[in-house]
């Protein structure tokens, strides 16, 4: 392995250099089948063809203009993302999940700030969540790992055991809490969906309280479960969504969506960002959006993370202990250690994710064929049954 990155990563001994559809190929010339798409990035696969269109045509066009002017694809892009967003009026563009997060937790201080003064600034995220890796959003990640070596963090995080509607009453207090913000589906601790009864309860005492209701869509957004928003499938209304990762493809983006309560909360002046809504990055966005936010697009994630789900379920494997998920966002406990499994899949041709110490990810690309489900999951059968 290159020895010129720092090493914050624990990375498998490969090197690719070509990806098509759901493969990737290495430099020797061996091909892998893309169970990944890099972290839930790639939603449409590796060398999409109207996604090479447009990233190239916008190239050839412009590639970037600062924020003191517009450019025509960008508000295109944030036109349709906006409307994608049932309930969200405004968006603010920048490049990264972690960005999108901090301006989520900067909206909820100044709404609360404008609207009842100093104090109440606190914000509520979950135990075992994971917001993102700069100083604010390790702060708001709930989980003690994190919070090694990197202090002092930025104040005013709280957090509480996920499923404890309880706890949650005593956490979201008026007078110091100015927002929530929750993963519908805790991506990295381990494809954990968030019970409809806690959600319903969340909703209910931010509304009442004037507690902004943020949803941390950054992996589970766009289509990933099967609706354009994970938190469709509860039936609440957020007034803060944040999107990354697969919104455009695979060019780095980030969005703050804001609905009636906060959409006019910062005001000019108050958060910026040079790439924010990069042409580039909105032309892809487009095409992903385009291409997504449409029922049977939608109905085939459902489908084919149904079809993942039940073959997994239906080998009644001695080494699976669970199988969740939705969509194409899918967790499989395992009882032996899942990064021996990753390595293991990765000899056999199969890319696979873990999320904790004992659970393997999938967070396929969504345009991968019934055919080359099969074929993963028969590598991966192999996988468990000989690792
Ligand atoms: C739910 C969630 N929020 C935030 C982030 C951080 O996103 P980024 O790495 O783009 O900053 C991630 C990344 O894994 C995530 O899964």
């Amino acid at each position: 392995m290159a020895d010129v990155f720092m090493h914050t990563y624990h990375r498998l001994p490969v090197t690719f250099v070509k990806g098509e559809g759901a493969w990737l190929t290495d430099v020797p010339g061996k091909r892998y089948l893309d169970f990944t798409a890099g972290i839930a990035v790639n939603c449409l696969g590796h060398g999409y063809p109207a996604l090479v269109k447009a990233i190239t045509e916008q190239a050839a066009r412009f590639n970037h203009v600062c924020n003191y002017y517009q450019s025509d694809v960008s508000v295109a892009f944030a036109e349709r993302l906006v409307a994608a967003c049932a309930g969200m009026r405004k968006v603010f563009l920048g490049n990264s999940g972690a960005e999108a997060n901090e301006g989520a937790c900067k909206i909820a201080r100044k709404y609360s700030l404008k609207k009842y003064g100093p104090g109440r600034h606190r914000i509520v995220t979950l135990k075992g969540s994971f917001h993102g890796r700069t100083i604010t959003t390790l702060s708001a990640t709930g989980q003690e790992k994190f919070h090694r070596d990197f202090g002092p963090f930025t104040e005013g995080f709280l957090f509480v055991p996920p499923r404890d509607v309880a706890a949650l009453d005593r956490a979201l207090d008026p007078s110091s809490v100015a927002g929530l913000l929750i993963e519908a589906i805790q991506g990295e601790s381990g494809i954990l969906p968030q019970e409809q009864a806690y959600i319903d309860a969340a909703a209910r005492f931010c509304a009442e309280r004037d507690i902004l209701l943020m949803f941390d869509e950054v992996q589970c957004g766009v289509g990933r479960t099967g609706t354009f928003l994970a938190c469709e499938a509860y039936g609440i209304q957020p007034d803060v969504v944040t999107l990354a990762k697969g919104l455009s493809g695979g060019v780095p983006v980030g969005a703050v969506l804001a609905g009636e309560k906060a959409a006019d909360v910062f005001e000019t002046g108050d958060h910026g960002s040079t790439f924010g809504g990069n042409p580039l990055a909105a032309a892809a966005g487009l095409v992903v959006l385009q291409t997504v936010n449409n029922p049977l697009f939608l109905k085939e994630i459902v489908l084919k993370g149904e079809k993942i789900q039940t073959a997994l379920t239906s080998w009644n494997h001695p080494a699976i202990k669970d199988v969740r998920g939705r969509g194409l966002m899918i967790g499989v406990d395992i009882t032996t250690e899942a990064w021996s499994m990753l390595e293991a899949a990765l000899a056999k041709g199969l890319l696979i994710l873990s999320a904790g110490p004992n659970t393997l990810r999938f967070l396929p690309p969504y345009t991968i064929t019934d055919a080359e489900i099969d074929q993963g999951l028969g590598i991966l059968k192999g996988v468990l049954d000989s690792p």
